[in-house]
């Protein structure tokens, strides 16, 4: 147990799912409140789900029980102020406009309330936050698309970047070129999912059609030495969520994840919790595996330093972000640069 006035290991998150972020408590409080029926996806308090396919259908559904300004809100600031409390100072979260649709919801509305719960969440947990949209590629190429010229719209507060997500055997990297250009002409930082259900062909296949300054998961990029080389040359960052991987299979044991063997290979990654209480994890978890999977306390802080380096935010918030990151380090007595 941490001693009261302990410092704290400064974190940082660069990948998580907004609606993936969802207590399974509050999806029951509002399933009964919209009278959504959630039992098949939430018993004894847990989320159900079997493989990747039944993960992203229980995902969908627990989508539609949120329909208000305030439910965005509410979802948005508890999971910031829960991260604060683990010790984040800045975490980026992906938000759908598809799945807002789903529930009936304008996008508008939906990246309003959850721009409203960033603030709530800045004020009074003193946690920074950007949001991500992402297109989901099992939908298609069109409406990847779409969800990109929603992101490259009118100032919308705190959107910095754009993702792809859903099914990675769905559709190729090369179908979503177009909606990538949408977004990097508007200026968004951009990552991809990549190398978590699919191979290294994936992961190669999203930097060459996509050109993302970070990957999201990437981890089996491992299995293609060349191209392990290539992300450390090119700095490309990784967005490495061990406890999903676990979670939905990718690895057997902690001991399998490919981890410390990227990072002792030069590259540059970051740890996220992907979906938590689905895979019924949260980025302390995430920091405590990678100690489990062979990280140094030195290297498992680099993690945090490299997420604030890569995070799709304003130059003079970075620079902030990293006075504190800095600070915090300092006073574990760890070092808080990452070389
Ligand atoms: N959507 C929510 N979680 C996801 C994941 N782990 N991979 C791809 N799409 C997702
Ligand atoms: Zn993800």
């Amino acid at each position: 147990m941490r001693g009261a006035g302990a410092p704290r290991f400064p974190l940082a998150e660069l990948h998580c799912h907004i609606e993936g972020a969802a207590p399974p408590a509050l999806v029951e409080r509002l399933g009964a409140k919209y009278a959504v029926d959630v039992s098949a996806i939430i018993r004894d308090g847990a989320y159900v789900w079997h493989d990747f396919t039944s993960f992203l259908a229980a995902y969908d559904h627990a989508a539609t029980v949120f329909r208000s300004e305030e439910d965005y809100a509410d979802l948005a600031y508890a999971h910031l102020s829960d991260l604060a409390a683990e010790g984040a100072l800045y975490a980026e979260f992906f938000i759908s406009p598809d799945h807002a649709r789903s529930s009936g919801t304008e996008p508008e509305v939906y990246a309003r309330g959850l721009a409203a719960g960033i603030v709530r969440a800045r004020d009074e947990a003193g946690i920074e936050a950007r949001m991500v949209i992402v297109g989901v590629r099992h939908l298609g190429a069109e409406a990847v698309e779409a969800a990109a010229r929603f992101a490259a719209g009118p100032s919308r507060p705190f959107v910095t970047g754009f993702n792809l997500a859903g099914d990675e055997r769905i559709g190729a990297p090369r179908d979503f070129s177009r909606a990538f250009d949408v977004a990097r002409d508007a200026g968004l930082g951009l990552t991809a999912h990549a190398g978590e259900l699919c191979g290294p062909e994936s992961v190669r296949a999203s930097i060459d059609w996509l050109k993302p300054s970070r990957i999201g998961h990437g981890v089996r990029a491992i299995e293609d030495p060349d191209l392990v080389r290539e992300i450390a040359e090119t700095g490309i960052v990784l967005e490495v969520c061990p406890g999903s991987n676990l979670a939905l299979g990718i690895y057997p044991d902690i001991a399998a994840h490919p981890l410390k063997r990227l990072v002792a290979a030069g590259v540059k990654a970051t740890l996220g919790s992907d979906d938590p209480p689905f895979f019924h994890t949260d980025l302390a978890r995430e920091y405590r595996l990678a100690r489990e999977n062979g990280l140094t306390d030195a290297e498992r802080i680099a993690l945090t330093r490299n997420a604030i380096e890569a995070a799709f935010v304003e130059e003079d918030v970075r620079r902030r972000l990293l006075d504190r990151f800095q600070i915090a380090a300092l006073s574990l007595g760890s070092p808080a640069t990452s070389d």
